[in-house]
């Protein structure tokens, strides 16, 4: 690849793209989840010309279904026959190793690096040897609140999925005549974007509608996690709390074990409601069964959006600062068409709800 080219280009290209970035709202035209044949067109044309580009990932770990799936996507889109070459990356949830992993991109001169970020801060150092590297750097999934030193994130907007939460459970409570809501909540891992978002938009609801959370640990976004922290909610709250919110659908399968264990039932018209994100095929399984209410779709699927990304810089055109995915919203009875609520970019949003049919949930990663 021209790595001197964009080099060169890179630092008119992050000024254009600033523009209208800091904060999560949304400052780009919806997705619709449909940038992947660009991407993949453009790399098959990248191989045609016998030039190869090096890019290096530093993926978060892999801790769920969600994070199989993005590494897949972003290997299958950087894939050596379509003229990649892919240094990947498994931080194994580690942010020094992640870091380390981003200055041995920078010391082997890859060509773009793409960081899925364990947490959202820390950041502006190396992505400021980065800069000074003349090597572009891409974020997905997760965010990076402080620095922008990055040519372009695509991602999901997390804060809206706990907002979603909140509401739905705002408004199923009142369809199903439960008034009175104790909540224990098992969080992702501590100080990712995507448990921040998730806690802070259902903790909105939550006080808005007076609930009582009566705890909220971290369960690391991993099946053992959900089990280990739901195997000690049982013990502490016995009798307590009639829902429980997982952060993830891999910490929602170790909470469904513990809570067999311990002879408190789940799902449609059980002890307690249990509430999902991800989303992902097996977790949609669970709402199709009545195992789980409601899941929270984080769409993971974003390697041909940054394989997108790289061919427009490529061909020196500018890219969009921020790419939101589409993400719907699952459920397991056919009771409540949508939700409206107030979204992170302050604007009121009505939103269907699906109702999860073998076609959805064979359809999910
Ligand atoms: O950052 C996305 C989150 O990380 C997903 O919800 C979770 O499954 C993953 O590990």
């Amino acid at each position: 690849m021209k790595k001197r080219i964009v080099a060169g280009m890179l630092t008119a290209l992050m000024a254009v793209s600033m523009v209208g970035c800091g904060g999560a709202s949304s400052d780009t035209a919806d997705s619709g989840n449909a940038g992947s044949d660009a991407g993949a067109d453009a790399g098959t044309e990248a191989a045609a010309d016998g030039d190869v580009i090096t890019v290096g990932f530093a993926q978060v770990g892999h801790e769920s279904d969600w994070r199989t799936a993005s590494t897949k996507s972003v290997q299958d889109a950087f894939s050596a026959d379509k003229g990649y070459d892919l240094q990947f990356v498994d931080c194994d949830n580690d942010s020094a190793a992640q870091i380390e992993a981003v200055r041995q991109f920078i010391q082997d001169d890859v060509d773009y690096i793409v960081i899925d970020p364990i947490v959202s801060t820390g950041w502006d150092t190396v992505l400021t040897e980065c800069e000074d590297a003349g090597i572009p750097v891409i974020v997905i999934d997760r965010t990076i609140d402080d620095s922008d030193k990055y040519v372009s994130w695509v991602g999901s907007e997390f804060m809206n999925e706990g907002l979603a939460a909140g509401t739905w459970l705002k408004d199923y409570a009142e369809a199903k005549g439960i008034s009175d809501l104790n909540i224990l909540v098992i969080e992702g891992s501590n100080g990712s974007s995507a448990q921040i978002g998730r806690t802070d938009g259902f903790k909105k609801i939550a006080d808005a509608e007076g609930w009582t959370i009566l705890d909220s640990q971290d369960g690391n976004f991993t099946q053992d996690g959900g089990q280990q922290v739901m195997e000690s909610y049982c013990k502490s709250y016995e009798g307590q709390f009639n829902v429980v919110v997982c952060q993830n659908d891999n910490e929602a399968f170790g909470a469904m074990d513990a809570m067999t264990a311990a002879g408190v039932s789940y799902g449609v018209d059980k002890d307690v409601i249990l509430i999902s994100f991800d989303a992902c095929k097996s977790g949609l399984e669970f709402v199709q069964s009545g195992d789980i209410n409601a899941d929270f779709m984080c769409y993971p699927l974003q390697g041909e959006y940054c394989a997108d990304i790289v061919q427009k810089l490529e061909a020196g055109e500018t890219v969009d600062k921020q790419t939101f995915m589409t993400e719907p919203w699952y459920v397991a009875e056919d009771i409540l068409p949508s939700i409206t609520y107030t979204n992170n970019a302050g604007e009121e949003v009505t939103e269907e709800l699906v109702v999860v049919t073998d076609a959805a949930s064979q359809a999910s990663y």
